[in-house]
């Protein structure tokens, strides 16, 4: 243990093998630009943005600024009756980066907060325009949409739900994930084959009737499962059937938003526009909790068509817009602007898409793949031991000054936008020398 810390017990870290980590603890205390650094002082170069959320590094002087200028000018201010000016002004700056028809911000506190949100919202729209029949909700396998109980119910993580399988709210339907090695292994950018898989999403809408069913969520490329890319034309072909149907696409980018891709949002970077885009993350670049959903207008507009000002939607947070995490949000926005890290992300995607590929043909090394700057390297599965082997791999790369993301065994990347070559480089030679070590 930590010589600093006096006991590791009373903090139950989330999705984390409690006990493990305080045996072996990974700590960091400190982080700048594309580094953390250890209690001790050692740098670890962050190939995660620190948990898919840092898009414009650590510790931008000017987001510190904003959020130190708002401490001292407001702490905090309520938002249910009253407001903040700061909130409306931040909306109307997401506005313009949100695609065409989507010009609302619900405010939440965090991704998974988003989620529920967003499916509160399709199911009450449905409610408000007279289709109260329109309930049943479906994602998607393999899918991680938070940890709220909406989140959990269209997530498609079966341990996520395991220990709450009798709680989950009903009415739930999962897409077939996308995932296919055998066709698509090795695939640089999105994969040839499976664009079919979006049509189970017809079967399951006529199952039901198509009267019955609010919303779809997906991620467009599945994050925290692997790093898992939609095959060529399936979210235009999912777009499609909920169009038919009159069912509400909804878009987790969580993860997607923010640059990730080379775009805004995934929804441009695939020209495919849902009804609601849940997002968090890369919003304030990570420096104050912060989620939202962006509603389209139709959506907005139905809740706002009845006369009366009474309140349009029973829902909402303490911390909806706080003070701070607006000013980071603001400040992190005007960061990626300024700075053109959505652009660099996109000029830096084909250097990363090779060094990463170029893992390929090395040890336990199954599939590698990529979009944007987010990407994956599966390794083969210790038989009978899942994830043994990326247990290994994290605390490996750590100890070599490196941060990744872990799932089992997929090792997954989604750098700070500012990343340089030398650091792609440096990131690859670290791996591809503890993979021949393993
Ligand atoms: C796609 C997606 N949705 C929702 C969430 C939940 O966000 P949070 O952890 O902020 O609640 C995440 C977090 O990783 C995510 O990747």
């Amino acid at each position: 243990m930590n010589a600093q810390i006096k006991s590791m017990e009373s903090f139950w870290m989330p999705f984390t093998g409690n006990r493990a980590f305080k045996k072996k603890p990974r700590l960091v205390e400190r982080a700048s630009g594309m580094f953390y650094y250890t209690p001790g002082g050692r740098e670890i170069l962050d190939m995660v943005a620190g948990l898919w959320c840092c898009n414009a590094g650590h510790g931008h002087p000017k987001v510190v600024e904003a959020i130190q200028a708002q401490a001292a000018e407001m702490d905090y201010a309520p938002h249910f009756n009253f407001g903040h000016p700061a909130a409306f002004e931040a909306a109307e700056m997401l506005a313009s980066l949100t695609p065409n028809d989507i010009n609302y911000s619900f405010f939440t506190n965090s991704g998974s907060e988003a989620v529920d949100t967003a499916l509160k919202i399709a199911l009450a729209y449905q409610k408000e325009r007279g289709q109260s029949s329109r309930t049943r909700l479906i994602g998607r396998e393999r899918s991680y949409h938070g940890v709220g109980f909406g989140g959990i119910s269209v997530g498609g993580i079966p341990y996520n739900r395991m220990q709450f399988s009798n709680s989950l709210i009903p009415g739930v339907d999962h897409l077939p994930h996308t995932h296919q090695l055998d066709r698509n292994a090795f695939s640089r950018g999105l994969p040839e084959h499976g664009i079919e898989l979006a049509d189970e999403l017809e079967n399951i809408v006529n199952l039901h009737h198509p009267s019955n069913v609010a919303a779809v969520i997906v991620e467009p490329i599945a994050g925290s499962a692997g790093v898992l890319i939609p095959p060529r034309g399936y979210l235009k072909r999912l777009r499609e059937i909920c169009d038919k149907h009159d069912i509400l696409l909804i878009f987790d980018e969580v993860i997607t938003g923010f640059g990730r891709l080379g775009h805004n949002f995934a929804a441009q970077a695939f020209d495919v526009t849902p009804d609601l885009i849940t997002s968090a993350k890369g919003l304030t670049g990570g420096a104050v909790p912060m989620g939202a959903v962006f509603v389209h207008d139709r959506i907005y507009d139905e809740f706002m068509s009845k006369p009366g000002g009474a309140i349009e939607l029973f829902h909402g947070y303490t911390y909806s817009a706080h003070p701070l995490a607006i000013a980071a949000c603001r400040a992190t926005q005007e960061v990626y602007s300024s700075e053109g890290l959505f652009q660099r992300a996109a000029e830096m995607a084909p250097l990363f898409e090779d060094a990463l590929h170029s893992l390929k043909g090395e040890p336990h090394v199954i599939d590698v793949r990529n979009y944007g700057l987010m990407g994956a390297v599966e390794m083969e599965s210790i038989e009978g031991q899942p994830g043994a082997r990326g247990m290994e791999m994290l605390q490996r790369t750590f100890d070599a000054g490196l941060m990744v993301r872990l799932t089992g065994d997929i090792m997954a990347f989604s750098p700070p936008l500012i990343i340089e070559e030398t650091h792609i480089q440096q990131a690859i030679d670290t791996i591809r020398k503890i993979l021949r070590a393993l």
